[in-house]
């Protein structure tokens, strides 16, 4: 089973800053799973909601801020005071840290709510200018953005995001075209997962906290799990092949 860490390591650390990404960057996982919103003055940065009041001791949306204003509140203290301090990290920060790791970088593109202009070419061109095409994965819930990229990049890997129970997954995912599946634990275990895995399809599932969820996604063979605990997990599987 392969380890993402969602949002970095972010059972332990705050999520989408550099102190979860550096925790997950010291892990032996496989990847990381991280989400991008587009500021005021255009820049790439990495936080989950579209506002910024949940992570931070600031109020409002993310793209109502320019990157100076985000970065004028601590993306920390909200999780744990020794974290006090932590920014909020532009994209290519976070690129970085991996820079020089073997991880698997998933990019989420969180333009269902707002439909962040040319976003998909600004990750598009970082992600090239930083020779890291071969170990990206972009994914969305936002299957035309998800399109779209595929059409400017087809070496790109690509993914769709889906909560919904599909009636075929694996036909939907080829038609947008899609590479892989990222599908909600909650609707995991259900055929469409193991009618998808049957055609092939490759399946990452979000968000697996749970040892016996864990295994027993791999008993039906999903390719991967995101979890917030990836130094756990990872010693879960490591300890079950020894
Ligand atoms: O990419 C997997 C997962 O992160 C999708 O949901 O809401 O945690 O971004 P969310
Ligand atoms: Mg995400």
């Amino acid at each position: 089973m392969k380890i993402y860490a969602h949002r970095g390591a972010s059972g332990t650390h705050p999520e989408n800053t550099l102190a979860a990404f550096e925790e997950a960057s010291r892990l032996a996982i496989h990847g990381v799973e991280f989400d991008v919103h587009v500021s005021k003055d255009g820049e790439l940065v990495v936080i989950h909601d579209e506002r910024i009041d949940r992570t931070s001791n600031g109020v409002g949306y993310v793209k109502d801020l320019t990157l100076a204003e985000l970065r004028a509140y601590d993306y920390g203290s909200w999780f744990n005071e020794d974290f006090a301090g932590e920014s909020i990290p532009t994209l290519e920060e976070v690129l970085k840290t991996f820079q020089h790791t073997t991880h698997h970088v998933n990019i989420e593109l969180k333009s269902d709510v707002f439909p962040y202009e040319e976003m998909g070419e600004k990750v598009l061109y970082l992600v090239e200018k930083m020779g890291m095409a071969d170990r990206v994965v972009i994914s969305s819930f936002d299957h035309e953005a998800i399109r779209n990229f595929k059409r400017s990049a087809p070496h790109i890997e690509v993914a769709i995001l889906t909560m919904e129970v599909l009636v075929d997954a694996y036909d939907y995912a080829r038609v947008i075209p899609a590479d892989a599946l990222h599908i909600y634990l909650p609707t995991a275990m259900r055929k469409m997962t193991k009618d998808a895995l049957l055609k092939g399809a490759i399946i990452r599932v979000f968000t697996v906290n749970d040892e016996d969820n864990a295994l027993a996604l791999e008993q039906i063979g999903v390719h991967a799990i995101f979890t917030d605990f990836p130094k756990r997990m990872k010693q879960l599987f490591d300890l079950k092949q020894a």
